[in-house]
């Protein structure tokens, strides 16, 4: 496979602030890739570019807010630039019980975590079908397969675009779109302290099994491959994943470790 496959193409990162979206930044950058890279917090944003090497477009948007998400797409159209690649990785994860949870938070999981990738993905559809090539992929997650203590939302909304993005394939991969689904499960970044408690507040602890998960970089070259391999599926993480099988082969079984897990 040519080790220039990314090289000149535009790649759309969202939650390139930090985490995994940063890495995959750095690492695309590195490989000749053409960013747009789009979070909140546009201070962060300009720290991962500095760290990027060639063309980086930062586009701050927030994906609870479709007004910022439109304007973010006029932005790069008016550049003149056909995005190659959206990779949908914006989200934030949960702390919190079911019977504890303001409705509010579930709402502004699902705004976040699937509507906004949505969008996203509906504006930039149209100019890839137009070209007869380009690649969607989402960040979704582990739990983006079965449900999890504390992460009824979090896991309905990965729940959410693993639908939504394999019917997306079905549709249009025979008119040159790739879709790529990728599942991590425990990689070390931030996202256990952004995570919104019951209440929508910061959760604001660093997980231990989270601090002990892949390593970012790692992850990101994991996901970068499959992506070059134009894969419907990827899976990162270490031991955890073998929940998937057991979830898959024995579910029952699944349901008895899964309920003993001691939540965090
Ligand atoms: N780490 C894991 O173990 C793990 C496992 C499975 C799946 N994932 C998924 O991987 C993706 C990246 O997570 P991460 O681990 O890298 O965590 P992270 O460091 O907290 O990164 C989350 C990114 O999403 C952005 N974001 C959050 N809310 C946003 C909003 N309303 N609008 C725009 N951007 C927003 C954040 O930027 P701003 O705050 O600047 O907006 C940040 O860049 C997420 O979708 C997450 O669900 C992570």
């Amino acid at each position: 496979m040519s080790s220039s496959f990314f090289k000149d193409k535009w790649i759309w990162i969202t939650g390139a602030s930090s985490g995994i979206g940063e890495a995959l930044a750095i690492d695309l950058s590195s490989r000749g890739a053409l960013l747009i890279i789009s979070a909140r917090n546009t201070k962060a944003l300009q720290q991962v570019a500095k760290k990027c090497i060639g063309k980086v477009l930062i586009v701050p948007l927030d994906l609870s807010i479709p007004e910022q998400i439109t304007i973010a797409f006029q932005q790069v159209k008016q550049e003149n630039i056909q995005v190659d690649i959206l990779i949908n990785n914006g989200g934030m994860s949960q702390r919190g019980l079911v019977k504890n949870t303001d409705i509010a938070v579930h709402r502004s999981l699902l705004e976040v975590n699937y509507f906004g990738s949505v969008q996203l993905t509906a504006l930039v559809l149209p100019q890839m079908l137009e070209r007869k090539k380009g690649h969607i992929v989402g960040i979704s997650s582990i739990v983006g397969q079965f449900g999890f203590p504390l992460r009824s939302s979090y896991s309905a909304s990965k729940h959410a675009m693993k639908g939504f993005l394999e019917t997306l394939y079905l549709e249009e991969n025979t008119n040159g779109i790739d879709v790529s689904i990728v599942y991590p499960g425990r990689i070390n970044t931030e996202i256990s302290k952004h995570a919104l408690d019951e209440n929508g507040n910061p959760n604001a602890n660093m997980d231990e099994s989270l601090a002990k998960g892949m390593d970012v970089k790692i992850c990101a070259k994991k996901i970068i491959k499959g992506i070059e391999k134009k894969k419907i599926e990827i899976f990162v993480g270490k031991r955890e994943l073998l929940l998937l099988f057991i979830k898959r082969y024995t579910p029952a079984i699944f349901f008895k470790i899964a309920k003993n897990i001691k939540p965090v």
